[in-house]
């Protein structure tokens, strides 16, 4: 064949491969047999190979797999992927249109299936798929596209030539995990607990024929950028996507008028929900008129204009067999009941949290009992009750323990708190959990170290600190050596290590485990104080003034930078190379605000105190509600309190309100 007729041929399958591929996976109807659909895909495979020079990443041949990568790349999401706050009841839906109707929005919402899945936010320029990202922790995901192509109902190339963003859910038909399931218990391999897990399982494969044998799918439902399209509506923005060839649910998604429409599709899809060919978890409710959208906005999290209705939990029974004590990082002891493994909601139970002493004392429970199960949130499974009625008379009392079940040390219980801690530092079990929470996902998020890698490595005396993490490097061939390892995963491995010290600071603020800081809690107080360094000179006031920090907290904060040990820690790892700074976005920064003490008093006519106090907040300044030396400006408004008074006795400088109204127009707050 002639060159020009070679890539006319070629270009001729790839459109009719695509067409097929279209109305077959999207529109679910055939235009080819499916031996007709793998004649010419076969054909294409051998004109491509034969003329590597018309070779295309998105060809048609591309959907079958074959790419390998070694590791996940990260992807920073042009715009956050927010979640959606849950509703459980419909009091909560109805609080919800309450909210919408406060704000003078029209109630006119689009109701939309929820897809029990993983989020996947897919890139197309000029029409072209470039590249698909997981959501990952929301700012960053993790580059999957090799994976996202061998799923037939994600084009390759849209209909229209343009550059946009999508995103949606991937998930796996119902059947398609029951096939596979039966396949593995075939071949004697653990079993894939539920839909969700499997399609996120199947997504995270390095090698792509893999994720192609999993038969993934995809719903797409959210266009980020609506209004560059000409958009004005929710309902046009699915109408957009679909037209552009994606997979949208349109036979699902419903546009309604108010709460008893939204009340009426659930009551619909509750009944229905059984006989879909996959699994759905809830109904999301979004705001369909756009302009509305933004008006509403959203919060830290999520957006104020959707909610995720979630579907009652289900509780089944099962028989408490034991209660089985754990230490965790911090020492805490915890009650776990093992149970009858069971099946909730899709996945197997073995094990849930009884939380503490007072808890199963609470809850009565005694061993041997029949107790029903939920699964909180579709998630965490939770003991609700003993079955009391079931009981045959040999259950077991349950009987705390004293000691701690790892190092024998006596525990001890605070007054007025419910937990038993282990409070031997030296306890290898607080150590393998505190390492074990160093490495994972929300902390330093180094892929390949979790909990059984970890225990390994701490048992064969490879990692005993969080400074040994980062010479593991030194053990590369001790570790090439041991079972189920080998040089790829080994070099993943200490790459994945290498790579998080690069990590913003919060990540490592995080890890480090301090009592009760949370991965929130440790954002917000990196954005205030940016550095380590800044925090390791925070006076306990500095802590204690901050907006959400109690006492508590600004103790273990103060008592945490003030031990030698931590601070030999954070040195060492300074020196290793890890990153000390908050690397988010930048935040404001004013020289008469950033870093100083302000104290609020008397009434400000134009702004009230708590707006003030965010503004202030948010360019790293400090409020506090007590004057003293160390305070740095006193605002004062109408009928100021002694603290005015106070202010001029010790000297300090002090803003009215023209002058604060002054400085806050110059920085365009007001
Ligand atoms: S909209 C900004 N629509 O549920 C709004 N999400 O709990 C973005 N999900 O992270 C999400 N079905 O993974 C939206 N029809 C649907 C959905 C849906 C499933 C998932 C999605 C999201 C999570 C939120």
């Amino acid at each position: 064949m002639k060159k020009e007729s070679v890539k006319e041929r070629i270009e001729f399958l790839r459109t009719l491969l695509n067409d097929a591929n279209y109305n077959y996976h999207v529109l679910a109807q055939s235009i080819l047999t499916d031996q007709e659909f793998d004649k010419y895909l076969r054909e294409l495979e051998v004109l491509e190979l034969e003329n590597p020079e018309y070779d295309s990443p998105n060809s048609p041949t591309k959907k079958v797999g074959g790419e390998v990568i070694d590791r996940f790349k990260k992807v920073k999401h042009k715009m956050p992927m927010l979640s959606l706050p849950d509703v459980f009841s419909l009091e909560e839906i109805e609080d919800f249109n309450k909210r919408i109707l406060k704000e003078n929005v029209d109630p006119i919402y689009v109701c939309e299936y929820k897809i029990d899945g993983l989020s996947v936010s897919l890139h197309y320029e000029k029409g072209q798929l470039v590249y698909a990202a997981t959501r990952g922790d929301g700012v960053v995901g993790e580059d999957i596209t090799h994976n996202v192509k061998t799923i037939k109902s994600v084009p390759l190339v849209l209909k229209k030539p343009i550059d946009i963003e999508v995103r949606g859910e991937i998930y796996m038909e119902k059947k398609v995990l029951e096939e596979i399931n039966k396949k593995r218990k075939n071949e004697k391999l653990p079993l894939l607990q539920n839909v969700r897990n499997a399609a996120a399982g199947s997504i995270r494969q390095l090698d792509s024929k893999i994720a192609a044998e999993r038969k993934l799918n995809t719903w797409i439902y959210h266009l980020p950028n609506p209004e560059d399209y000409g958009l004005k509506t929710h309902e046009e923005a699915l109408n957009f996507m679909s037209d552009l060839g994606l997979k949208v649910n349109t036979q699902a998604n419903r546009l309604v008028h108010g709460i008893h429409e939204i009340e009426a599709y659930i009551e619909d899809i509750t009944h229905k929900r059984n006989e879909l060919p996959y699994e759905i978890d809830g109904v999301v409710i979004k705001v369909n008129a756009l302009n509305s959208q933004n008006e509403l906005g959203f919060t830290s999290k999520y957006p104020k204009w959707a909610v995720a209705y979630k579907f009652p939990a289900e509780e089944v029974l099962t028989k408490l067999l034991d209660i089985e004590f754990t230490v965790g990082r911090t020492g805490r002891i915890t009650p776990n009941a093992v149970l009858e493994p069971v099946i909730v909601m899709g996945s197997t139970v073995k094990r849930a949290t009884l939380h503490n002493e007072d808890y199963v004392r609470m809850k009565d429970l005694k061993i041997g009992d029949i107790v029903s199960i939920r699964k909180a949130g579709d998630v965490i499974p939770e003991v609700v009750e003993a079955k009391k009625n079931r009981r045959v008379g040999d259950e077991q009392v349950f009987a705390m323990i004293y000691t701690c079940p790892i190092c024998e040390s006596v525990l001890e219980k605070k007054k007025d708190q419910v937990d038993h801690y282990c409070m031997n530092v030296s306890c290898p079990a607080r150590k393998i959990e505190g390492l074990i929470h160093f490495c994972s996902r929300k902390a330093m998020n180094i892929d390949g170290l979790g909990i059984e890698i970890m225990e390994d490595l701490f048992n064969l005396g490879f990692v005993k600190t969080i400074i040994d993490v980062y010479h593991l490097n030194q053990h590369k061939k001790d570790l090439i050596e041991l079972e189920g390892y080998g040089t790829k995963s080994v070099d993943n491995l200490l790459l994945a290590i290498e790579d998080s010290k690069h990590n913003s600071l919060e990540r490592l603020l995080f890890g480090l485990g301090i009592s009760g800081i949370g991965d929130k809690t440790a954002l917000m107080l990196v954005k205030k104080f940016q550095t380590i360094d800044n925090l390791l000179n925070a006076s306990f006031e500095d802590y204690k003034n901050i907006k959400d920090i109690g006492p508590t907290l600004a103790t273990n904060l103060y008592d945490y930078f003030q031990n030698v040990e931590n601070i030999e820690l954070i040195e060492s790892l300074k020196e290793l190379g890890l990153n000390m700074k908050y690397l988010g976005e930048s935040s404001k920064e004013n020289e008469l605000i950033t870093g100083r003490k302000f104290v609020l008093t008397g009434t400000l006519s134009f702004i009230d105190r708590d707006r003030l106090s965010e503004i202030i907040d948010s360019y790293g300044g400090f409020t506090s509600s007590s004057v003293s030396k160390k305070t740095d400006v006193v605002i004062v408004g109408e009928s100021p309190g002694s603290k005015y008074d106070k202010a001029k006795e010790l000297n300090l400088e002090i803003w009215n309100e023209d002058y604060i109204k002054e400085i806050l127009g110059k920085l365009k707050e007001i």
